[in-house]
């Protein structure tokens, strides 16, 4: 059997409408949907090569070779990979992120989308847009954002069939622009997927995932119409109630730091004053400021000047996951 190589690569995405909770560990299947924006200049470039004479899966991401849950995480995404194909052979993976590495982004996104790409393309698999993004949901749940482009929905849906992302509007829709603070490079404490599985033992998640339908609607349409008042509002609201679920439940968690809430109150400032801006916060300390793209550079130098932000990082809006010849 010949090498069968192929390499991918799919954008960051930052969610809109939070993905919090499972209704299913083991198949990532979200208590509720969200929607996101592909981030076009954070990326991973990912190449899967299947070669009949190793005898394990190895991995080389970011330049260091994985082992422990993080190498046992690809291999099992790269079973159910190999299940579909009906093979059994190893891969070799190498993968680049070209955002800094530990800076706070999350980057399994990207990578469990551009994974699930080249592999599928490796082994000449034949798979539908969703068919893909349910199989990159299967690595890391955020991640099935990433394959479709532009501004994206993922269904929550109620099997692994039903559970996919979809573009709700293409990258030329809205130039929006995400001025991420950073406040800390240091590596979270507690990651998404141990996060989701205690998001249940706050007692606020109820009321959260009830309201989650409402919240979608009001996203969507005030994303599709272009009205960044009402979406800076239903933004704003989602990541809050989201942190307030991991305030609450056991163990508790609190990713905001002291600089997390000035940048917060600047942006709600700076929005009174006229300048349409939001912000919305994933697993980190770090604050993401989205605003239209006039007025990027504006706010890129109102948030640098604030004690306690490290650096920024920007990006629009990105396309969907794509392979390089
Ligand atoms: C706070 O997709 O990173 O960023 O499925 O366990 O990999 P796993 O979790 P992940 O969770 C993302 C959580 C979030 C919100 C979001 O992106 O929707």
């Amino acid at each position: 059997m010949p090498l069968l190589k192929a390499t991918a690569c799919a954008c960051s995405n930052i969610a809109f409408i939070k993905y919090w909770g499972n209704r299913d560990d083991a198949l990532r299947i979200p208590v509720n949907g969200s929607i996101s924006m592909n981030l076009d200049r954070l990326y991973t470039r990912t190449t899967v090569t299947f070669d009949p004479n190793l005898n394990a899966d190895s991995a080389l991401v970011d330049g260091r070779e994985m082992s422990g849950g993080g190498m046992t995480r690809i291999s099992h995404h790269l079973d159910q990979v190999r299940r579909r194909a009906g093979v059994e052979t190893r891969a070799r993976i190498e993968s680049v992120s070209n955002f800094p590495a530990g800076v706070g982004i999350a980057s399994s996104a990207s990578a469990f989308a551009a994974l699930s790409l080249a592999a599928v393309k490796a082994l000449d698999l034949r798979m539908s847009e969703a068919e893909l993004s349910a199989l990159a949901r299967l690595g890391s749940g955020s991640a099935s954002r990433s394959i479709p482009t532009g501004f994206v929905e993922w269904f929550a849906g109620d099997s692994h069939e039903s559970s996919f992302a979809a573009s709700i509007a293409p990258v030329d829709h809205w130039a929006l622009v995400d001025v991420v603070a950073l406040v800390s490079k240091a590596h979270k404490a507690t990651g998404s997927t141990e996060g989701h599985h205690t998001a249940a033992t706050s007692p606020l998640q109820a009321a959260r995932v009830a309201d989650a339908a409402r919240r979608l609607d009001l996203c969507r349409k005030a994303l599709l119409s272009r009205d960044f008042e009402a979406f800076a509002e239903v933004v704003e609201q989602d990541s809050d109630i989201m942190h307030a679920i991991m305030m609450t439940g056991k163990p508790a968690l609190f990713y905001w730091q002291p600089a997390t809430l000035t940048i917060m109150a600047e942006v709600r400032r700076l929005r009174a004053s006229g300048l349409p801006l939001l912000y919305t916060i994933d697993a980190g300390p770090n604050v993401h400021c989205l605003c239209p793209a006039d007025y990027a550079d504006q706010v890129d130098q109102a948030v640098r000047a604030l004690p306690g932000v490290v650096d920024t990082l920007r990006a629009g809006v990105g396309h969907g996951a794509w392979v390089e010849s």
